[in-house]
């Protein structure tokens, strides 16, 4: 695994490597079979949740990521083949909002799409997420006061705990079930 991040230490993201690997640890913990993500970029964090999915060898685990710009796409597309998990994700251009609902139908969603608390919101309005694993970029009090400096919604309406990055900038959460 340290190997692992090593080797996509390079790919350009907002984030410290440790992020990455907390994602991963927490797709090791739950062990989710249906996975999607909202954002790729350029694929690290696509890459850190793939990993995962891959080490866990469920055969029957399925993972959907999408990002609004083709070039990201690409790009994300070339780093999972370059490291054999283009079997586990393959990355599409969409806009998330686009999307018909999904429904119910997945055990695990990363939102990352510039977030702040009005876009998670628009998000979760669209699916049911009762019971599932919601994970987004953002939540501590450093990244929430980078929303207040944006002029945006912050994300202190939603109920969740953070789960990286409690005292950082960068940080992600956990919906509260
Ligand atoms: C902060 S970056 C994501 C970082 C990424 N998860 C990583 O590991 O580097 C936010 C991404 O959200 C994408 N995005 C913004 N709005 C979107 C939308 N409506 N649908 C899909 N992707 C969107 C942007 O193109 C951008 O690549």
């Amino acid at each position: 695994m340290e190997e692992f991040f090593k080797l996509i230490d390079p790919i350009p993201r907002p984030y410290p490597l440790e992020y990455g690997i907390k994602l991963y640890n927490e797709i090791l913990k739950h062990q989710p079979k249906i996975c999607y993500e909202f954002g790729s970029s350029w694929g690290f964090t696509t890459c850190a949740i793939a990993k995962a999915l891959h080490d866990i060898g469920n055969k029957k685990i399925k993972f959907y990521s999408y990002d609004i710009d083709p070039k990201r796409v690409n790009k994300a597309n070339a780093l999972l083949k370059s490291l054999n998990l283009d079997h586990i994700c393959k990355v599409e251009t969409k806009d998330i909002f686009s999307l018909k609902s999904f429904g119910s139908h997945f055990d695990f969603l990363y939102i990352d799409i510039h977030n702040n608390g009005s876009a998670i919101q628009k998000v979760l309005d669209r699916i049911n997420y009762k019971n599932k694993l919601v994970y987004f970029e953002g939540g501590s009090n450093i990244r929430n006061q980078v929303c207040v400096e944006r002029k945006v919604p912050t994300f202190e309406n939603l109920n969740y705990e953070v789960i990286f990055g409690e005292n950082k900038r960068h940080s992600f959460s956990k919906l509260n079930k």
